[in-house]
């Protein structure tokens, strides 16, 4: 099918709790014109968050939006944060937060505590440890849905109710992004973003070159092999790239998706497609044919490597969540001339949905200060500054889409209308220990090549662990 051309001038679309959960079969997939990161790359670890540059925007003057520390610069002392956005443009991303935390709260020193590893691979079990030793940090990245259910049952996190109503609540955030943070009662995180993770990435001068049209998307993942098919007959070596275990987590997530619907593939985590049914066994297929296409990978092998590879066309294809453009970006690559993208075959109309989000752990050490880092994630200044350098999109309903480049204006355009369903490897549909039953199943897949046995590994994983 073809992809629909940019609407322009898209204005003041709102990343509304209506579209959340809505079927809508359109899916606005163009490629256009260059995206521009924004993002000063250059924060030190630690950061007085004082004396930011005038690039940044200015601080909202809402009270009822930034809460009352503000007028005092914030609660003072040091502010530490745990993510994973270590290098690169997810570092720019956090700069770009980080910048503006330091225009609204000057009082504040942001301690960055990253630890480099794509969606966590490292990050997680750090944090495991600390939090298991009472070493909080004073905010840490988390992922929206299944995932924080896990710190929430371990007592780890506090409710973070105030800071959410400061912000607006549901007039802020769409209902449904709300109802993920949500638990008894209490929201426990305030959402930076909505990031999309169905989306192949592909350099269209290779695809032309192997006899591809690069406008138009394969119906389904049967008709993209049989693209990955003629890429390699026109000699690239590697048509599809992946990197380390959750790179192929995430790939397996998205042949899912394809083959068994957004209702099938949902039903995965409620109990209503059964693990062992035929269409996993015939996804598993899928997933094994995509991997013959691919490069090997070693465990560890993080993503930008992956887009890279794209970037410099060494190779046609990669599925990745939508922190990518940022590297394409980073790279002074132009959308649509060394890049272009489409919802993974099979799959459009469809948004695979992940947010990351902060908490205020149990026993944070500067809670007041913990606060003001999450008024400052939850802002609008915060959310343009963040989104623009990380690709992803605001997750407040009040984002305006013509802010945005090309890319994140379509990736606005079906968050508003797809169907959403939540991510297996970015912990938004299953919790810690079953994401990670599911990693070992695909990295034990990955060294054997055994489907009977992935798909058994599966069922026992949802067996163990289903809610
Ligand atoms: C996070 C993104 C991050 C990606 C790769 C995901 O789990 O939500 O923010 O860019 O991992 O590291």
């Amino acid at each position: 099918m073809r992809r629909t051309p940019v609407v322009a001038g898209l204005a003041a679309v709102s990343l509304l709790l209506a579209a959340c959960g809505s079927d809508k079969n359109e899916s606005s997939t163009p490629s256009s014109t260059p995206a521009p990161t924004t993002a000063d790359s250059s924060a030190p670890v630690e950061t007085t968050a004082g004396g930011s540059t005038d690039e940044t925007s200015a601080p909202s003057t809402d009270a009822t939006e930034t809460g009352s520390t503000e007028a005092a610069g914030g609660a003072g002392g040091d502010v530490s944060v745990f993510t994973w956005w270590a290098a690169g443009s997810e570092k720019d991303g956090l700069d770009a937060l980080v910048k503006v935390f330091g225009t609204e709260f000057p009082n504040d020193k942001f301690v960055n505590l990253a630890v480099a590893g794509g969606a966590g691979s490292n990050a997680k079990a750090k944090l495991a440890s600390d939090l298991a030793n009472n070493n909080p940090p004073d905010s840490f990245q988390g992922h929206a849905g299944a995932e924080l259910s896990d710190y929430i049952k371990n007592g780890q996190i506090q409710p973070v109710d105030d800071v959410i109503t400061e912000l607006g609540g549901s007039a802020t955030f769409p209902q449904d992004l709300l109802d993920r943070l949500t638990v008894d009662g209490h929201v426990y995180s305030i959402p930076s973003n909505i990031h999309r993770a169905n989306v192949v990435w592909a350099n269209p001068k290779v695809i032309k070159a192997a006899g591809i049209d690069p406008t138009v998307v394969p119906a389904d993942i049967k008709a993209w092999i049989a693209d990955l098919e003629k890429v390699k007959a026109s000699g690239i070596e590697t048509p599809l790239t992946i990197g380390g275990t959750w790179t192929q987590v995430q790939l397996l997530e998205n042949v899912l998706l394809a083959d068994l619907g957004a209702e099938g593939y949902s039903g995965l985590f409620d109990g209503k497609t059964d693990w062992a049914s035929e269409g996993v066994t015939t996804a598993i297929a899928d997933f094994a044919t995509l991997l013959t296409y691919t490069n090997a990978a070693a465990d560890g092998d993080d993503w930008p490597a992956a887009i890279d590879a794209v970037a410099d066309g060494t190779a046609a294809y990669n599925v990745m969540g939508d922190w990518a453009v940022a590297e394409f970006n980073s790279k002074d690559k132009k959308d649509g001339v060394d890049y272009t993208y489409f919802p993974t075959p099979g799959t459009d109309g469809v948004f695979d949905f992940l947010a990351d989000s902060f908490t205020l752990p149990v026993g944070a050490k500067n809670e007041g200060g913990a606060k003001d880092w999450l008024r400052t994630i939850g802002s609008a200044e915060g959310q343009k500054a963040f989104n623009l350098a990380k690709g992803s999109i605001p997750a407040r309903s009040d984002a305006v889409a013509a802010d945005y480049p090309a890319y994140q204006q379509t990736a606005i355009a079906s968050w508003t209308k797809d169907t959403i369903v939540s991510s297996i490897a970015h912990g938004a549909a299953v919790n810690l220990a079953w994401g990670s039953d599911i990693s070992s199943a695909v990295s034990k897949f990955y060294a054997g090549k055994d489907q009977a046995t992935l798909q058994a590994d599966l069922v026992t994983a949802a067996q163990n662990n289903a809610g």
